[in-house]
């Protein structure tokens, strides 16, 4: 805790574009809380080598998620932004929370049973050690909360579960954080198959930051809505998962509750709602895209933001590494 303020940490793979799906569940709510909060926010760059990774596509990549951090209004200033690898603290602490993490709990991780599915030539022991690299990524800074999407919920139960257990064994090391999971938002599916996550992996029902505003409108008009012929925007996700996803993307873009979006489409169906929502996402990412193609031309910019966010972030980071290396044993250099 800095100047009193509660501290926040939260990372995002540059394994890919950034879709909606990350920007309304989680991104979209950390600028607010930059004001409040003593907040990190990194590059998880190091998960991204669990799956293979063109190398120089790899470099692109972290800049331009570094680029969208700051367009969606996470000035530098304000908070803690860096790349992963470049605190090596992170993978120092990672190698001794393994030896406190349970085969039989890493196991039964979803993602992991998911991931090894998808990528069934190439399950390495960094698919599996996963969570334990994002429990070091988040302890590490001693953080009150971690806002992630649904999806991340288990690993950060998992982490709280590593902390415990330390704590335990130890005495007080490190604080046990919260998940910190937005209501709407935190589960955005894919427009072409409402029963999957939007996911980069499955790019056709997929709507990406830096899509031009027809490819956007083009992907919202040929969501799958339902195949009730009631054609009413109503909240039912069980019954009418397309609509309700496209409600939860309208809701987080422009702000509505599901009772206002209920009313706005009253009688109009789903001919109108689906480009409306198409417009809203367009409004909503213009400015991110325009300032992320912006600050991507200035690339010295870029250099000093994350220069200095490693040079904060490892002060902190070592702090806790000192302290857990004291505890477990290991002679002090
Ligand atoms: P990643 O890179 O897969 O996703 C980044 C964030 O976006 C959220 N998200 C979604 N939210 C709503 N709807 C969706 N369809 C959707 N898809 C993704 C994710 O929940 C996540 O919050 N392991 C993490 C990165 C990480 C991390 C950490 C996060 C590494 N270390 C420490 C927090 C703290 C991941 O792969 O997220």
């Amino acid at each position: 805790m800095e100047n009193g303020k509660k501290v926040m940490l939260s990372g995002i793979q540059p394994s890919g574009e950034l879709h909606i799906g990350n920007y309304l569940g989680p991104l979209i709510h950390w600028p607010e809380m930059i004001e409040e909060y003593d907040c990190y926010f990194f590059l998880a760059d190091l998960h991204t080598l669990t799956v293979r990774q063109e190398p120089a596509e790899l470099r692109k990549r972290v800049l331009k998620l570094l680029a969208n951090y700051i367009a969606v209004g996470l000035d530098p200033e304000k908070c803690t932004l860096f790349i992963q690898s470049h605190v090596p603290a992170h993978s120092q602490l990672s190698w001794v929370l393994n030896c406190y993490t349970m085969f039989g709990e890493l196991s039964r991780m979803t993602q992991f049973k998911d991931k090894s599915a998808k990528h069934a030539d190439n399950i390495n022991a960094g698919l599996f050690t996963y969570p334990v690299l994002m429990a070091a990524d988040i302890l590490i800074y001693q953080p009150d909360f971690v806002p992630v999407g649904e999806d991340q919920r288990q690993h950060v139960e998992i982490c709280r579960d590593i902390a415990e257990r330390f704590n335990g064994i130890y005495g007080e090391t490190f604080k046990v954080p919260e998940p910190y999971i937005s209501k709407v938002g935190a589960r955005i599916m894919s427009l072409n198959q409402p029963e999957s996550k939007m996911s980069k992996s499955a790019p056709e029902g997929c709507v990406f930051l830096l899509d031009k505003p027809e490819d956007i409108m083009r992907k919202f008009k040929r969501a799958i809505t339902d195949s009730d012929t009631e054609n009413c925007v109503r909240y039912d996700p069980e019954h009418k998962p397309g609509v309700a996803n496209l409600m939860q993307i309208y809701g987080s873009a422009t702000g509505k509750t599901y009772e206002e979006i209920e009313r706005e489409f009253d009688g109009l169906g789903y001919g109108a709602f689906k480009p409306a929502v198409g417009e809203a996402v367009v409004e909503t990412l213009r400015p991110i895209r325009e300032e992320t193609e912006r600050l991507l031309a200035d690339k010295a910019y870029l250099e000093s933001v994350y220069r200095a966010g490693a040079e904060k972030a490892a002060y902190v980071a070592g702090k806790t590494l000192r302290k857990v290396y004291k505890k477990v044993g290991l002679v002090e250099r």
